[in-house]
C-alpha cells in the first residue's frame, strides 16, 4: 500500500511536487532562504534572524507546506549556527528559530534540524514546470554556499532516489559526482550539513531557546538517513538477519546497529513505519534457501552483490570527498572558515565514519553466503 507509507510507484520517497512558497505572512522565511548563499558569505543572516517576528505555524495547514516549512527553517538554521565556520559556532538558536521550528517538526514527527528527507526528498524543483523530470529541468529550491558543488552534492542523492525507484544502475548516477569539487564539498560546504552531536565542534549540542532550557543533541545531515538504502537492507537480510552478521563480524556490533537505527528517527514517521514493517518480516533469504532453487539463489545474490558494489563505491567517494581533503587541511593547518580538520574522523551524521561504512560494507558482504 504505497499511500499508507507515504511513498510513489514513480517517486517513491521523493515528495511529490513540492511547495516553493508559502502564505504571505511567512514572507521573512522564505526571503532569507532564496538568498541564503549571499547572507552566509556576506556574514548578515545572524543580524537578520535576530530581527525576524516570532511567526506562529499555524496558518500552515497540509503537509507539503509544512514540509517546506521544516526546509527552509532547517537551512536558516544550519547557516546560522555555522556562519562564522568550525570555531565560532552559534550556542543558541534564537525563538523566532527555534520555536516555529520546533512545532512545526512535532507537527511533521521529524526531529528540529536539517534531515535528508528535507535537504534532498523536498529540495527539488522543475526549472520548466511543464518540462519532464530529468536532471537538465530540475534544480534545488534552497542551497548552500558552494555553487554548482552545493546542487551537485544534494542532486546526486535525489538521482539516487529517483533510480531506486524505477530501477536504473545507480552506480553511473554517482558519476554526477563529477560537478562537486573535493575541496568545495569539504572546505565549504560540509559544514552546513553539520550537527550537534557527536560533533567536537558543539560538544553540548545547541539550545534551542524558548523551547527548553538545556542543549539539545541533535545529528547532523547525512544520506544514512535515506529509508531507500535500508529498505533493501530489511528486503535482502531483516533486522534479525543483519544484526546477527553484524554481531558476527564485529566487536562494536552494539554501535553499528545502533547507528543505522537511530538515523530512522530523521526519516518522516511514514517513511520509517516500511522499514520496521519489512524489519519484522519473514526473512526472504530463508525462503530462498528453504526452496532450494539455483534460479532464486542467484537472483538473490545479484542483489546482495549490487549492495556491496555501492558501498565500495561509497567508500570510495568518501575517501576522495572526506579523507584526502581531511588531511590535506591538516597539513596545511586549519583554515579559517569550514569544517576543517574538526570532523577529520567522523561523518556529518557523527558515526566513525570508515570504520562505520566499511564494517556495513562487510556485513553486507557476508549476506552473500548462503548456507544455513
Ligand atoms: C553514510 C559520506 C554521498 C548513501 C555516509 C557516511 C559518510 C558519508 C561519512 C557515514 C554516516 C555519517 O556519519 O554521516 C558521503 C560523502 C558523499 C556521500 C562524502 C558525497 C560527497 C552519498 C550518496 C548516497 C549515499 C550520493 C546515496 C543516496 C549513504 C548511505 C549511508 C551513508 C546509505 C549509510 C551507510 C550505509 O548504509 O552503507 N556517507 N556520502 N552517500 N551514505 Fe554517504
Ligand atoms: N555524511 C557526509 C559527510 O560526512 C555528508 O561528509
Amino acid at each position: 500500500d504505497f499511500d499508507a507509507f507515504d511513498i510513489s510507484e514513480e517517486l517513491g520517497f521523493l515528495l511529490e511536487e513540492p511547495l516553493t512558497s508559502l502564505p504571505d505572512y511567512y514572507r521573512v522565511w522564505l526571503d532569507l532562504a532564496n538568498n541564503l548563499t549571499h547572507l552566509i558569505e556576506s556574514h548578515t543572516l545572524r543580524d537578520l534572524v535576530h530581527k525576524m517576528p516570532v511567526l506562529s505555524p499555524d496558518f500552515l495547514i497540509d503537509h507539503r507546506e509544512l514540509r517546506l516549512a521544516h526546509l527552509v527553517l532547517g537551512f536558516i538554521s544550519m547557516g546560522y549556527v555555522w556562519q562564522e565556520g568550525q570555531h565560532a559556532p552559534a550556542q543558541i538558536l534564537p525563538k523566532a528559530l527555534a520555536l516555529p521550528y520546533w512545532l512545526v517538526s512535532r507537527r511533521l514527527g521529524l526531529p528540529p534540524i536539517l534531515t535528508y528527507a528535507d535537504s534532498v526528498l523536498a529540495n527539488w524543483k522543475l526549472k520548466d514546470p511543464t518540462g519532464d523530470m530529468e536532471i537538465g529541468n530540475m534544480d534545488l529550491i534552497v542551497s548552500f554556499p558552494g555553487g554548482e558543488s552545493c546542487r551537485g552534492f544534494f542532486m546526486v542523492s535525489l538521482l539516487v532516489e529517483m533510480a531506486a525507484s524505477s530501477g536504473i544502475t545507480v552506480k553511473k548516477l554517482f558519476l554526477f559526482l563529477d560537478h562537486v569539487d573535493p575541496t568545495a564539498f569539504h572546505g565549504t560546504l560540509r559544514i552546513f550539513v553539520s550537527g550537534w552531536r557527536d560533533n567536537p565542534m558543539l560538544p553540548r549540542g545547541l539550545l534551542y531557546e524558548g523551547v527548553s532550557n538545556e542543549p539539545i543533541l541533535l545529528s547532523g545531515g547525512s544520506a544514512a538517513q535515506s529509508s531507500t538504502i535500508q529498505c533493501f537492507d530489511m528486503l535482502l537480510m531483516n533486522e534479525s538477519l543483519f544484526v546477527h552478521l553484524v554481531s558476527v563480524l564485529f566487536i562494536d556490533s552494539a554501535y553499528l546497529g545502533s547507528f543505522l537505527t537511530r538515523m530512522r528517527e530523521y526519516m518522516p514517521p511514514a517513511h520509517r513505519q516500511l522499514i520496521e514493517t519489512l524489519s519484522v518480516c519473514p526473512s526472504l533469504r530463508d525462503f530462498i534457501l528453504s526452496h532450494s532453487s539455483s534460479d532464486l539463489c542467484q537472483a538473490y545474490k545479484s542483489c546482495v552483490s549490487a549492495l556491496v558494489d555501492l558501498r565500495n563505491y561509497h567508500l570510495n567517494t568518501v575517501a576522495k570527498y572526506v579523507v584526502v581533503p581531511g588531511n590535506h587541511a591538516r597539513a596545511m593547518g586549519c583554515p579559517l572558515r569550514g569544517v576543517g580538520t574538526a570532523l577529520n574522523e567522523t561523518g556529518t551524521g557523527g558515526s566513525s565514519l570508515m570504520v562505520f561504512l566499511k564494517s556495513v560494507r562487510n556485513t553486507t558482504q557476508k549476506a552473500l553466503i548462503l548456507e544455513r
